[in-house]
């Protein structure tokens, strides 16, 4: 009997040693993992501890709308989001998350305040970038882009967030639009980006990425 329940509580022991053991709670395809864990053991990675990454090669999450950002799981999760970097860093990553975990880690992000970004570089690219996105370009019937991503580039519900992210992803994903079809829930952005210059595209990543929106 004695014997009996030292086995007992040494199973229990493991048990709870097991359920705190950080291993586990990065184990993505484990649906009780709470999203806030999964941020900061799995996500803080590469997108930062509050969603301000430190290299371009990671979007910032931090302040980005609650829809979008699901959308974008939901994307790389049904593969329908397939440009390279996408498939290559997300598909895996996204495979097994549940809906909670999705709605929880769109909620947590879109809670994370923003680190400003200093920008790089000549300043008319600010002025020339503002204009493309306060304006767009009439003359080739470019719509401006405040109009959906709104006036300080805040986002709105599907319409991304823009302000702060990184120049270099911007630039990126605006290429991705205009030269495939990597990314087809962004049927807009395809006919938007369609007539921009590589001058446009790099002048308007340069001012988003100095915005610090809301
Ligand atoms: C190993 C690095 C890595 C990890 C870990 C990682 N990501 Fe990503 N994530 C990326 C890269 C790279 C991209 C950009 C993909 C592209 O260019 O299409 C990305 C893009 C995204 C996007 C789309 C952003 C946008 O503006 O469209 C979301 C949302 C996202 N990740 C959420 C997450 C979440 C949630 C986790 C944790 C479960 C996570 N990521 C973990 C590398 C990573
Ligand atoms: C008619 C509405 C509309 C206009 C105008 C518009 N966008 Fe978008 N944009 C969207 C939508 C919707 C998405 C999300 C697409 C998706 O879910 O794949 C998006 C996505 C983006 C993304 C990808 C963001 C990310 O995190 O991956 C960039 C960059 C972007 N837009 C830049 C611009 C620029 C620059 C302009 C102006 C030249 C512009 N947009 C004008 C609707 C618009």
């Amino acid at each position: 009997m004695k014997a009996f329940t030292l086995t007992l509580m040494v199973a229990t022991v493991a048990l709870a040693a097991g359920c705190t053991n950080i291993e586990r709670s990065r184990d993505l395809a484990n649906p009780a993992v709470s999203a806030t864990t999964l941020a900061q053991q799995v996500c803080s990675n590469c997108h930062g501890l509050t969603g301000n990454a430190t290299s371009p090669n990671f979007p910032n999450l931090a302040g980005q709308t609650e829809a979008y950002f699901e959308a974008q799981l939901v994307g790389f999760k049904s593969h329908g989001r397939h440009d390279p970097a996408g498939f290559e860093y997300m598909w895996g990553l996204s495979r097994s998350l549940t809906e909670v975990q999705i709605e929880g880690l769109a909620v947590f992000y879109a809670a994370q305040k923003q680190t400003a970004q200093t920008l790089e570089g000549d300043p008319n690219r600010l002025v020339a970038g503002k204009e493309v996105f306060d304006k767009g370009v009439a003359a080739k019937g470019i719509p401006p882009c405040a109009t959906c991503h709104g006036e300080q580039a805040q986002g709105n519900a599907t319409f991304p967030r823009l302000a702060g992210q990184h120049a270099d992803y911007l630039v990126k994903q605006l290429l991705v639009f205009q030269r495939t079809d990597e990314r087809p829930e962004g049927s807009i952005m395809k006919t938007v980006a369609h007539d921009l210059t590589p001058q446009n595209i790099s002048d308007v990543a340069g001012y988003l990425q100095s915005l610090t929106g809301r």
